[in-house]
């Protein structure tokens, strides 16, 4: 079966307050979604891969366009058959939801299996995107690369508690999302996809009555949100290159 991925990287990256697109902040002088290109490419899992960027912005278009001259000539071995890996970049929406639309319609009709990852999680190991993508093609219609929780999560209303949720039985959801193709294309079809409140990909199929599995993820696949997640990603790297 053919993968293909979706990076969206098209927020605002308002949270990180460098006032420029979170994919576009750099990380050891490169941009954030250079790295998670990369991340995708090094894991070999891939024959289309499709960027979803912010509207007009030739910064992260020219990111992409390096990516695929790097990688020209790539293949990708899918049940022995070599194909030519595609990589490609599109404009995105206004929603993450109309961000990951926009990045499956611009994926090859024979792509069988989808993974959905956020650009911020820049630094995720190959092996992750491998057992996203293993476990779909075991038969999961939807599988998410989860970890334990550390800390104690209350449910809240206003300043007031109101429940403490077992913590053995939470897990903290990463990305690559992974998605049987037909399955994840009817959702997003669906009229749920629309729903405000639907915030990922596995969440819009679970609404849908699909079963989503767990994988193990990875500490090093974290969201690079706020100032104190850079500080890490570069420390990460520097490590990584001593
Ligand atoms: O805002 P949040 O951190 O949840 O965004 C997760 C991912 O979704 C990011 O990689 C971001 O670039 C992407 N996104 C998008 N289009 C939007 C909003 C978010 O591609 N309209």
């Amino acid at each position: 079966v053919e993968v293909g991925v979706v990076i969206v990287a098209a927020g605002s990256g308002q949270r990180l307050g460098h006032g420029i697109p979170k994919a576009r902040v750099l990380c050891g002088g490169r941009p954030l979604l250079d790295h998670a290109v990369d991340a995708v490419l090094r894991s070999d899992v891939a024959t289309a891969v499709v960027a979803v960027l912010p509207e007009d912005d030739d910064v992260l278009a020219a990111v992409v366009a390096e990516a695929a001259t790097r990688y020209a000539g790539r293949t990708h071995d899918t049940a022995g058959t070599r194909t030519p890996v595609r990589i490609s970049s599109i404009t995105g929406g206004s929603t993450r939801t109309a961000s990951v639309r926009a990045g499956i319609d611009a994926l090859p009709p024979t792509i069988g299996i989808v993974l959905v990852h956020d650009a911020a999680r820049a630094l995720t190991p190959p092996a992750v995107f491998r057992r996203v993508a293993s476990a779909v093609a075991d038969g999961a219609p939807a599988v998410v690369p989860v970890l334990p929780v550390v800390d104690t999560v209350k449910v809240v209303d206003g300043d007031l508690v109101t429940a403490t949720p077992d913590r053995a039985a939470l897990r903290a959801v990463q990305t690559p999302q992974g998605f049987d193709a037909v399955a994840l294309r009817a959702a997003h079809a669906g009229d749920a996809a629309a729903h405000p409140g639907i915030t990922d990909d596995a969440m819009l199929m679970e609404a849908l009555g699909h079963a989503v599995h767990v994988v193990e993820g990875d500490p090093l696949a974290f969201k690079v949100t706020t100032p104190l997640d850079l500080v890490i990603a570069e420390a990460v790297l520097a490590q990584e290159s001593a």
